[in-house]
């Protein structure tokens, strides 16, 4: 059984490829290497170098390659980015989505993993972020993957297509030692960077109302992220009818002073954060329950904190690229 991973050269494709590999089945890759990295495809996995908008090269692919089921990832993924740039985004990101559906279509493939993000809800007015909380995004790239969202659900009335879409919290960590987050906006890879350069970290707003004045977030592990996705699609290769939405968190805030005094731990460097202005658009917390994914995709911490930031560490000495 073969599953094409689109977006699979990027820091969180290139580790569902490995999951999938781990499970005993084969995949392939589509990926335009603008946010990702040939190296981080593994060896004996077939790469193509494309952008998901071109439907015809996507879709001979499919047929190619016999693939069975899609996870798709391939998108614009900075959502501070995205408001200056709406159009890129919604292209990427809404039109890429079309774009694959319809080479899925085409190809007579039927199954697809949505990544979507905790994006789709912007700011929350409760503690612990369900299903059933009101989406309210923010950004056009939260828009697009709501959007995206849209477009599974609403081909699925249209023909046959078995899908489920997850909604990831902060996805940090490394289940790979030389795999790590290369974004240039997010904490961990901006506080590795800043320590390993000999700066200071920087704390974007401290006069938050949370308990330390800091931004709370969800974080988890890579490895456990990539590990639903191959529940998942076994799960939809199986038949199995899946929910629509699952967010994939722990139910556990951490706030961003947190973060730092664990870098310290992991790092041994002693270092006292630099404040800085908040970020705009940054919500004050977003937590979710993963209680629905614990039901169905035996989603589960299996990593602890220390864990993903160590492992980010160590991800991020091995291998600069
Ligand atoms: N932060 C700092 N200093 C930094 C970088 C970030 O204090 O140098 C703070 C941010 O202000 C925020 C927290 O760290 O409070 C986490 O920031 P990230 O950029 O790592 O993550 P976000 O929570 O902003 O974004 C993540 C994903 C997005 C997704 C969003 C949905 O990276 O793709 O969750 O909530 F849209």
């Amino acid at each position: 059984m073969t599953v094409l991973v689109t977006g699979g050269a990027g820091y969180i494709g290139s580790h569902i490829v490995r999951a999938f590999r781990l499970a005993g089945l084969d995949c392939i890759v589509v990926d335009d290497l603008s946010s990702g990295h040939r190296e981080f495809v593994p060896d004996g996995v077939e790469f193509i170098d494309t952008n998901i908008l071109d439907s015809t090269l996507v879709a001979k692919a499919m047929v190619e390659h016999e693939v069975e089921a899609v996870v798709h990832l391939a998108g614009f993924k900075y959502a501070g980015v995205s408001v200056q740039r709406p159009l890129h985004t919604y292209e990427q990101n809404v039109q890429g989505t079309v774009s694959l559906l319809q080479a899925m279509h085409e190809a007579d493939v039927d199954k697809i993993v949505f990544s979507s993000s905790a994006a789709v809800y912007g700011t929350p007015d409760v503690d612990i972020v369900t299903e059933a909380t009101a989406t309210a995004p923010e950004s056009p790239y939260g828009e697009s993957k709501l959007i995206g969202e849209w477009l599974l659900r609403d081909a699925a009335r249209a023909f046959p297509m078995h899908h489920t879409s997850l909604r990831y919290f902060n996805v940090v960590g490394s289940a790979v030692p030389d795999l790590y987050d290369t974004s240039p906006h997010n904490l961990f890879p901006l506080v590795i960077e800043a320590l390993l350069e000999g700066r200071t970290p920087r704390i974007f707003g401290d006069d938050y109302p949370t308990p330390d004045g800091t931004c709370v977030r969800d974080y988890i592990h890579v490895a456990d992220l990539a590990d639903a996705h191959v529940v998942a699609a076994q799960k939809l290769l199986a038949g199995t009818q899946l929910e629509p939405v699952y967010n994939l968190g722990s139910g556990d805030g951490v706030s961003v002073r947190e973060i730092m005094t664990a870098v310290a731990d992991a790092t041994g460097i002693e270092f006292e954060p630099e404040i800085s202005d908040r970020r705009p658009g940054d919500p004050a917390r977003i937590v979710a329950s993963g209680e629905l994914a614990a039901r169905d995709l035996d989603w589960a911490m299996r990593h602890s904190l220390a864990d993903m930031v160590s492992s980010a560490w160590n991800a991020r000495q091995n291998h600069p690229v």
